[in-house]
């Protein structure tokens, strides 16, 4: 079975902010379904979805109520199905995410847990615990929720008595499951069969390294690191999980586990792709890292050294644009930098520079690599939403000290010169759910397509190089001598192939242009030469 995930270009597709299909201002599956031939032009071989199940949206979808179904105001099952086949036929792969460690307070597993009141089997499939103090009303530990504030609740009893507190590591509205539970374990074994049943591809499992807790629910030493001795992050009983999930994905060929293990240890990322578990994890060192050669040059072997298909991700819906990013005097990102640099406009010119160069080295390194839609036309976080429009947990449970995700989930700019852009059709009655720039106009699908200097035009590129090269994609790559400032490396087809050639990249993250180093011919630039010389801030794949 061809190992399509070790090389893959995956598009990640947020869906309410993609394409509005009908005009209430969210995007959906018939918008998606519509522009899949845009995506078939972008030149990737896989979607990932984020969460398109029912849900109060309470985290923007995180918050499941029905995990084998569709969210009515994204469409129907039908539309899934639908969707999954077109995409499939123009050659694109479809990945759907998966939230196993929490629910919706509206799912009906917790309902039925709150009126089965404290002891039931019912409140067994979360953690269900009686309070602290006296009265029982200090939470039953000192855990925090990531989204702040205390990770517990405490219900109302059904005979109208204060109760039992349950757990949620991110918000209220996000009861966590006890992995503990047999039943919690039949019910995801049975939903992985679902979806790939209905032919999807692959399944990104979120907060991946958070489902098992210690049952004893120890408080937590300030600064504790995960690991095994952490009472819920990346425990070792979590690994059991995995292994029986990856026997029902080798049930059907060619199918696909990815991790979202946020863990800043790249030794401890290693064990989650041990043989007989998940087949790749996001690269979240790589997508922390400043846009500094040596830190890259780090991370890039560290990554490589896991012996595991590497991915590439620079950005997703969770962390700021990197046209943004890139733009700052602290280029590195962290979920703690957010609430400092929301308070500065940044250059964007510059870091636009940055992102396309980024963008090359990234699709140049050995493995899959990961693409946040509206990154190929070059969005910038929308850090000056008003207050009142924001929608992001984070938001309001810190009391808007940290601004939140809602900047990277602004919906898409498509065409025309004024919102929505073409993100819902002509007439609509409703505005995009979150308000988009007027400078966008420059950069709509529309606007990019038009202009040969664009980012849009640069992915185009690139990615149909990527695809056509056999060096490119999976397979070896080696370290060219070069200043600690510039990142240059052959890629080499595993396999001779006759008439192919190695790809050479070369990104100049120096002050200074440099010369180029030997080469046939010139593949791709992300910015043109000066007196023949590669700029600061630039990327070059050459032919040798
Ligand atoms: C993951 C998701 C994020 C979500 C959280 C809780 O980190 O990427 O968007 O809020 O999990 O499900």
């Amino acid at each position: 079975m061809h190992k399509w995930w070790r090389s893959a270009a995956i598009y990640q597709l947020y869906v309410r902010s993609f394409a509005d299909g009908n005009g209430d201002g969210t995007g959906d599956l018939p918008g998606a379904r519509e522009r899949l031939p845009y995506l078939a032009g972008l030149g990737v071989d896989a979607i990932w979805f984020n969460p398109w199940y029912p849900s109060p949206m309470s985290d923007a979808g995180y918050d499941i109520s029905d995990y084998r179904g569709i969210e009515p105001v994204f469409g129907t099952l039908a539309d899934a199905d639908a969707l999954i086949g077109e995409a499939h036929s123009l050659g694109i792969r479809i990945i759907v995410d998966v939230v196993p460690n929490h629910a919706s307070d509206q799912h009906r597993w917790f309902t039925e847990a709150l009126a089965a009141g404290p002891g039931s089997a019912a409140r067994d499939r979360f953690w269900f615990r009686p309070g602290r103090g006296p009265g029982g009303d200090q939470p039953p530990n000192n855990w925090q929720s990531i989204f702040g504030g205390p990770a517990w609740t405490r219900v109302t009893e059904p005979d109208g008595s204060p109760g039992e507190w349950y757990l949620h590591l991110f918000a209220p509205q996000q009861p966590d499951f006890n992995w503990g539970n047999a039943s919690v374990r039949a019910e995801f074994e049975d939903v992985l069969r679902f979806w790939f049943g209905r032919g999807v591809d692959g399944i990104r499992i979120d907060s991946g390294a958070l489902l098992t807790k210690d049952p004893r629910l120890p408080d937590i030493a300030t600064g504790q690191p995960p690991g095994p001795a952490h009472p819920y992050s990346d425990r070792d009983d979590v690994h059991d999980i995995y292994r029986s999930w990856r026997a029902i994905a080798d049930e059907y060929p060619g199918r696909v586990l990815i991790g979202e293990i946020w863990l800043p240890d790249a030794t401890r990322l290693a064990r989650y792709v041990n043989p007989g578990e998940l087949h790749t994890v996001f690269n979240f060192p790589y997508l922390s890292c400043p846009w500094d050669a040596a830190e890259l040059r780090r991370v890039i072997d560290q990554t490589l050294a896991l012996g595991a298909p590497a991915t590439w991700v620079l950005s997703n819906h969770d962390v700021d644009r990197i046209v943004s990013r890139y733009g700052r005097a602290d280029t590195a990102f962290s979920l703690d930098r957010r609430r400092y640099f929301h308070n500065f406009p940044g250059d964007v010119e510059l870091g636009t520079r940055r992102a396309r160069a980024a963008a090359l080295l990234t699709m140049a390194l050995p493995g899959s690599v990961y693409i946040y839609q509206g990154e190929e036309l070059g969005l910038w976080e929308v850090q000056d939403i008003a207050d009142e429009l924001r929608q992001d947990p984070i938001w309001r449970r810190t009391n808007g000290a940290d601004p939140g995700r809602d900047g990277s989930r602004v919906p898409l700019p498509w065409s025309g010169t004024e919102p929505p852009f073409g993100f819902s059709p002509t007439g609509a009655a409703h505005e995009p759910w979150l308000p988009q720039p007027k400078e966008w106009r420059d950069l709509t699908v529309e606007a990019e397509t038009a202009n040969a200097g664009s980012m849009l035009r640069l992915y185009q590129d690139a990615l149909r190089i990527r695809r056509s090269a056999p060096a490119l994609g999976d397979g070896p790559m080696s370290w060219l001598p070069a200043a600690p400032t510039v990142l240059a490396f052959d890629r080499m087809p595993a396999t001779a192939v006759a008439g192919t050639s190695a790809v050479r990249c070369v990104a100049n993250l120096s002050p200074t242009p440099i010369t180029l180093p030997p080469h046939a011919t010139m593949l791709l630039t992300s910015g043109p030469l000066t007196d023949g010389l590669l700029p600061p801030d630039t990327t070059a794949w050459l032919r040798v």
